[in-house]
C-alpha cells in the first residue's frame, strides 16, 4: 500500500476518500478535514475563546492537537463524573496531554462540586445514566464557557457520532432534533457558540492520529454505555459502511447540505422564546432548568443515592 501523495509506503487506507497515506500525510489530512469543517461551516474566528471538551479519549484529545496544529489555542475543560475507575484513569489521560503540550485544562468535578455523580443521578432518576449524562455535560460545558468569557466550546464528536445520533432521529423521526442536529449551533443570550470540527473525520481515524501523534488516550469505552442504543446504531452504519464505503459521509453532508434547513425552521423560534432559570439563569423555555429539575430530583431521592 503506497501513500497516495507522496507514494512512500502507507500505514493506513480511508477507504472512502480511495486513499492511504504515510503518517506525514496522514497528519496533514486529518489537519485538513479539520480545516475545511471550521472554514466551511464558519465555526471559529481567529479572535474567538475557544474550549475544548476534554474528556480523557481519542477524539477530544486529537481534536485538541488538531487545533493546535492550525494555530488555534484551546483551553481544556474536564467534568469529573464519577464513573469509577473509568473517570479516574480519563482524567489522567487528559491532565498528561495538557501537562506535555503546556495547556490550561480546567477542571469540574461532578461530586465534589456539585454533590452528585452519574451513578448516582441514574439511580436517583431511575432513567438511563447516559440522559442524565449528556444533559449535565450541555449544562456545565456552557455554563462554564458563558461564565469565564469563552466564545466557542468544541467537542470531539465525529463522523461515526453524527452518523449515528442522526440514523436514531430519522428512525423516530425526530424533528426537532433533526433541527438541531448540526456541526454549529450559533452564540446566543445565554449560549456559547458549540462546534464539532471533527465532523469529517472518522473513529478509526482519530485512533491512528492519536497512535501517530503519540497521544496516550483511554482506551476503555464508558461502562455505563455498553448496550446502549447509540452503540447499536454505530454497528448497524459500520456493517452498511464496510460494504458502501462513503455512505456514512454521504449520509451526514447529504443531510446537512439538503435536509437540515427543512428540519431548522420548525425550531428557529425556540431560542427566542426562553427566560433564566429561576434557580441557577441558565436560559430555559420552562421556569427551571432541565439541570436544575435533575439535581432536585436527586436531592429528594433516599440518602443512600445520588452521590454513589
Ligand atoms: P460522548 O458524549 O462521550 O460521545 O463525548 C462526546 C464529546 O463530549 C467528547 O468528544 C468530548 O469533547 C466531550 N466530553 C465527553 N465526556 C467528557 C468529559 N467527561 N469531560 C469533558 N468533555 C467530555
Ligand atoms: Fe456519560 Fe458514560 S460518559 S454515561
Ligand atoms: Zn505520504
Ligand atoms: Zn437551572
Amino acid at each position: 500500500m503506497k501513500c497516495t501523495v507522496c507514494r512512500g509506503p502507507a500505514v493506513i487506507d480511508v477507504r472512502r476518500h480511495n486513499s492511504a497515506f504515510c503518517p506525514d500525510h496522514f497528519v496533514k489530512h486529518c489537519q485538513d478535514q479539520v480545516r475545511k469543517a471550521i472554514h466551511e461551516h464558519h465555526m471559529i474566528e481567529p479572535a474567538d475563546r475557544v474550549l475544548v471538551a476534554v474528556s480523557g479519549g481519542k477524539d477530544s484529545l486529537a481534536l485538541w492537537d488538531l487545533l493546535a496544529g492550525l494555530d488555534v489555542t484551546a483551553d481544556g475543560l474536564y467534568l469529573g463524573l464519577g464513573i469509577g475507575d473509568y473517570s479516574d484513569e480519563s482524567v489522567q489521560h487528559a491532565r498528561a496531554y495538557a501537562r506535555a503540550h503546556d495547556r490550561a485544562l480546567h477542571e469540574v468535578d461532578l461530586g465534589a462540586d456539585l454533590g452528585f455523580t452519574i451513578p448516582g443521578a441514574a439511580e436517583a432518576t431511575h432513567r438511563s445514566p447516559c440522559g442524565a449524562c449528556g444533559l449535565s455535560k450541555r449544562h456545565l460545558f456552557n455554563r462554564f464557557a458563558v461564565d469565564r468569557g469563552y466564545d466557542v466550546v468544541a467537542t470531539g464528536h465525529n463522523l461515526d457520532d453524527e452518523a449515528a445520533v442522526l440514523l436514531g432521529n430519522v428512525l423516530r423521526w425526530d424533528v426537532g432534533y433533526l433541527g438541531r442536529q448540526h456541526p454549529v449551533l450559533p452564540a446566543s443570550e445565554g449560549f456559547a457558540r458549540k462546534v464539532k470540527p471533527l465532523v469529517r473525520l472518522g473513529e478509526r481515524e482519530m485512533a491512528a492520529y492519536c497512535v501517530m501523534r503519540g497521544i496516550d488516550y483511554q482506551v476503555e469505552e464508558c461502562p455505563m454505555a455498553v448496550g446502549n442504543r447509540h452503540l447499536g446504531y454505530k454497528e448497524a452504519l459500520n456493517a452498511i459502511e464496510d460494504r458502501s464505503p462513503g455512505t456514512k459521509a454521504a449520509f451526514v453532508y447529504g443531510f446537512l447540505e439538503r435536509g437540515h434547513h427543512r428540519f431548522a425552521e420548525d425550531v428557529a423560534s425556540e431560542r427566542s422564546d426562553l427566560a433564566p432559570c429561576t434557580s441557577c439563569g441558565a436560559p430555559t423555555p420552562d421556569g427551571v432548568c432541565a439541570f436544575c429539575k435533575l439535581r432536585d430530583r436527586i436531592e429528594r431521592a433516599p440518602s443512600d443515592q445520588g452521590t454513589s
